[in-house]
């Protein structure tokens, strides 16, 4: 074929085959599919090539009667990763897993791949996160980050479609928000500041002047410890809603991870597949959930005997006992003030402890969201934030928030890769964020 000829030749997607391959087929055109060598087999004088472009693998087969020598030789030498152009018609097969498959009558080779690190062989997961920038290739990362995508696209359309509106909170902070243990500290121009651990306070500023608003971006702490929870650097959505108490907190929380999950589950089957992940725990993330008190949860570790005192928070073992005695996200509220943040308002009633709210994910896979309502009181911040530690100076224009038209407020920050790693039933984060960022992890 000249090559004049191919260059006019349609272009056609997997995904768009996925979507309508009997209407592409029908047509009996000659199409090109542009991507790389996933895998191949060799039978006689056919070769079986599995050729992905991104959007999903398909069968492309290649009969050596219909081809040029050139080719058939081509084919012979084609290795893993080989980034090639092929051209053929689609025709309609039972077996395939997409329902089509490509009969080839020519193959470029726009760029041979040398000793491609990652072969089908098991591999550690060392020397994967080392080859992420490959690694990214397989299937299964693929199904995990397109399930991410549909994840954002579902967070930001609740929040779009019940009026929210969409505030950029900055990167470069003067001060904590969430304590000052896990600060990323930076040179700003001969001045300290730090990366952002949280958007919140900026959105407690933004919901005063739009009424509910969410930001949604990186945020970053300094972990040194090395769990399947944390990650250094992590995305978070953080909605919120101006006179909102610790209820519509609650409420709004669970009327958004009810609308997230299902999305992902209407939108994602073909990934979970992949995956081989059992739907049927996130079929039931329905509301009601369970709601609990902080001090329920302690008697129901000590009922499981799961050693535990009452004043201290959570840790990881203990959100993994409480969550695998639920089949869907349980809500946990008023958790002792002195663990949480300067910034909680305190129950009036009983001040030891504090109006938030955590909601842990099931099948152990614990917290995924972290909120709670804000004290609006000038004074009793003032001195939270002096019992805390932290400079009164740098929270001069949180505090003016308190001066000028005070009112209850309430939010919460949902972890994307916590939640991801929940959906996919991945058990560590790092594979729910392209290039993670950990303690022992800033490459590639
Ligand atoms: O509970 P956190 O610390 O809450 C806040 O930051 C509040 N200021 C949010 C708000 O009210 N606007 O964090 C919220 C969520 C956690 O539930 C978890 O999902 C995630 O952020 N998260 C992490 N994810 C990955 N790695 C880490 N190191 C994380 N730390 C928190």
């Amino acid at each position: 074929m000249v090559d004049k000829e191919k260059i006019k030749m349609k272009r056609v997607y997997i995904s768009d085959i996925i979507k309508a391959g009997e209407k592409i087929s029908k047509q009996n055109e000659h199409i090109v599919i542009k991507g790389w060598l996933y895998n191949k087999r060799h039978k006689g004088k056919l070769y079986f090539l599995q050729v992905r472009d991104g959007t999903g693998i398909i069968q492309c087969v290649l009969f050596k009667d219909d081809v040029s020598e050139d080719v058939f030789s081509l084919a012979d030498h084609l290795t893993q990763e080989s980034s090639i152009e092929v051209y053929g018609k689609l025709r309609e097969d039972k077996r395939s897993a997409i329902g089509y498959e490509i009969s080839i009558d020519d193959i470029k080779l726009v760029s041979l791949a040398k000793d491609y690190p990652i072969t089908p062989k098991d591999h550690g997961v060392a020397f994967l996160m080392d080859h992420r920038h490959l690694w990214l290739r397989s299937i299964k990362q693929n199904a995990i980050l397109s399930v991410r995508n549909v994840l954002i696209k579902a967070i930001r359309h609740y929040f779009d479609s019940n009026d929210f509106t969409l505030i950029d909170a900055p990167i470069f902070t003067p001060s904590a928000c969430e304590g000052t243990t896990n600060l990323f500290e930076v040179n700003y121009f001969n001045e300290k500041a730090y990366l952002t651990q949280s958007g919140q306070l900026y959105m407690e500023a933004a919901a005063k002047a739009f009424g509910k608003v969410y930001c949604f971006g990186p945020t970053f702490r300094a972990e040194k410890s090395k769990t399947r929870r944390h990650l250094t650097e992590f995305w978070m959505v953080e909605p919120e809603v101006a006179f909102n108490r610790l209820e519509e907190n609650v409420d709004l929380a669970e009327d958004f991870l009810v609308f997230i999950v299902q999305e992902v589950l209407d939108k994602c089957r073909k990934e979970f597949q992949i995956l081989e992940r059992d739907t049927s725990i996130l079929e039931n993330v329905k509301k009601p959930f369970p709601r609990l008190h902080y001090e329920d949860c302690v008697k129901k570790l000590n009922d499981l005997n799961q050693p535990f005192e009452s004043g201290n928070d959570f840790g990881a073992e203990d959100e993994t006992v409480l969550t695998k005695q639920f089949d869907k996200p349980i809500i946990v509220t008023h958790f002792p003030a002195k663990v949480k943040a300067f910034y909680m308002k305190k129950d009036e009633l009983q001040p030891e402890y504090a109006l938030c709210v955590d909601v842990l994910a099931p099948e152990g896979y614990g917290e995924i969201i972290g909120g709670g309502e804000r004290e609006d009181d000038y004074n009793t911040l003032i001195e939270s934030i002096n019992k805390h530690n932290l400079s009164a100076e740098h929270f001069n224009w949180y505090l003016d928030l308190r001066k000028y038209g005070s009112t209850h407020s309430a939010g919460f920050g949902l972890g994307i890769e916590r939640c991801l790693a929940w959906l996919c039933g991945i058990p560590h984060v790092r594979e729910t964020i392209p290039f993670p960022r950990m303690l022992e992890r800033l490459s590639p």
